[in-house]
This record gives C-alpha cells, structure tokens and sequence, in this order.
C-alpha cells in the first residue's frame, strides 16, 4: 500500500479562499484585522518566517506590521513595544517571534501579551483555557495538525492517536486538541519505552521531535494517517521532516510531506487567530 499525500498547501489554499471572503465581508464594515510581528536581531530563519508572515497578511488584506529590533534591544525595551501594541485598536494580533535573544526571558515576553491578542495561543491563560476545553486563541502549527487530520475526511472520535513529542508549542497541545475530538491519545518522547511497540498501535500518528527521518515504516500501522511536524536541516542545506517519508508511506493510508504538509498550514492558522482575535474585540461573529 502507498500512502495518499495531505497537501498541506492545498488545505491552506482552500482555508485562505474563506479567510479571504470575511476580511472582505470586514472592509465593508470598515474593519481591517491587524497583525504586528516583532523580531528581535538577525535570525536568518525567523527573518524568512517574518517575510512569510508579511506576506501573508498582504495577500488577504489585513493590516501589516512588522518591528525589527536590534540585536541588543533589552527586555525592558521589548516590554514596552508590547505594552503599546496591547493598546492599539488597530492592531488585532501580536506575535513575538521566537527564539529571542539570551538576554531577554521569552517567558517575561509572552506573559505581557494581551491575552486577546496572543495569536500564537502561548500565553497561559490561553494554554490553561485549552487544558480545561474553553474558548481560547489556539496555538497556530497544533490547530493546523488537526486541520489536516480532519481533511483526510477520518472521524477522529474513538481514534488511538498517538504523538510522539511533548513540547509545549506542539506535542502537549496536539494531545489537548485530540483528546478535545474525542481520540484516545497516547504521548511518547524521549525516555518512552517501546516507541515502536506503541506507534504502530496508532490510526493516528503525529511526529513533532526535531529528529530528521527517525519515524520509518517499523513504526506505523498499515493505513495510519501520519502527520510530520518534523522540519530539520540538513547538512545538504535540504529540509527533512522526522518521518522517514520513503519508508513510510509504504505503510501509512494518509502522510504529509516535507516541505508542503504542516508548514503552509502554520501561517495560515496564524491568519485565522488574527481574524478571530479581530472579531472578537469588536464582539462580532
Ligand atoms: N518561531 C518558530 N515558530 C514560531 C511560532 O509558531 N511562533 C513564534 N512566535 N515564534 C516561532
């Protein structure tokens, strides 16, 4: 059996078209959703990211803007950029990209983000409200997970999911978000024993560990979906995902490549959370 390919560019195209449709329905109304992305120092990959982001934004008409700090910026220098995007009421959405410099404490950064503007879902109200299932800004790769999973058309209630990673920005609120469609959900990371054992028991399988190609086909059920969050260099200067993607799709029903799977689908979440961030500080639907 050879796997179906999840075109993450192809979801995120067709989430665009309606995201596209109500910031327009939002012109009208003489709304426009706005995003401020701050990057601090030279970052060569957070730098392409930003553009990307930029990008984004200008494509679907929302408002723009990005604040490129020095290197040496101080935290407290950061905080009050913050401080002033929090009071804006044209700007909808914040996101600091990540990671900061050594001297600035990202946890200090992330906590004085208005929680209606966090559009990255990290601050912990938001983190805590996903925990308890209440309504919250949801952070952006996790949802586009989901996302995928639910275009392979495959009701994921009763499902054995199971992901392997338990990062804060990916593994932990995958398994959240999984369970919150009624999956039965298993966590593996580093020091579990029998991995293997236990992937191959998943219908679902979500791989976010920064290893490249370390997932093979000796892992997975014969016609899982499995969804890659891998995304890791390679010496080659080529991108590699932590599934072995070869060796895998001759064993999964569903699989997501690299690049091309969860990557476009990352931004474009991030678009949906600035539109719903913007509706709901204006008490729209
Ligand atoms: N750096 C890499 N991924 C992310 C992300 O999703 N959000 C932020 N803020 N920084 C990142």
């Amino acid at each position: 059996m050879t796997a179906a390919i999840i075109s993450g560019k192809q979801v995120s195209d067709d989430i665009r078209i309606g995201i596209a449709r109500e910031v327009a329905d939002l012109a009208e109304r003489g709304v426009k959703p706005g995003l401020a992305v701050v990057l601090v120092g030279e970052d060569p990959a957070s730098q392409v990211y930003v553009r990307n982001k930029e990008k984004s934004c200008i494509e679907l008409g929302f408002h723009s803007e990005v604040h490129r700090l020095d290197v040496a910026t101080t935290q407290q220098e950061l905080l009050a950029l913050v401080a002033d995007l929090n009071g804006r009421s044209d700007i909808d959405g914040i996101l600091v990209q990540l990671p900061l410099p050594k001297h600035i404490e990202e946890k200090a950064v992330i906590d004085a983000i208005s929680v209606e503007k966090d559009v990255d879902g990290f601050h912990p109200v938001n983190v805590g409200n996903l925990v308890i299932g209440d309504d919250s800004l949801l952070p952006c790769t996790p949802a586009g997970v989901i996302e995928l999973i639910k275009r392979t058309g495959t009701d994921i209630s009763g499902k054995h999911a199971v992901v392997i990673g338990r990062s804060n920005i990916v593994g932990k609120p995958v398994s959240l978000l999984l369970q919150r469609e009624n999956a039965t959900v298993t966590m593996c990371h580093s020091r579990t024993a029998n991995m293997a054992e236990l992937s191959r028991q998943a219908d679902i399988l979500v791989v976010a560990i920064g290893r490249a190609n370390f997932i093979d086909a000796s892992y997975v059920k014969p016609g899982a979906i499995v969804i890659d969050v891998g995304m890791n260099r390679l010496d080659t200067g080529k991108l590699a995902g932590d599934v072995d993607y070869e060796s895998a799709r001759q064993a999964a029903g569903f699989i997501t490549p690299v690049p091309g799977g969860v990557g476009p689908m990352t931004i474009t979440m991030l678009m949906s959370n600035t539109l719903i961030a913007a509706k709901r500080r204006r008490g729209l639907k």
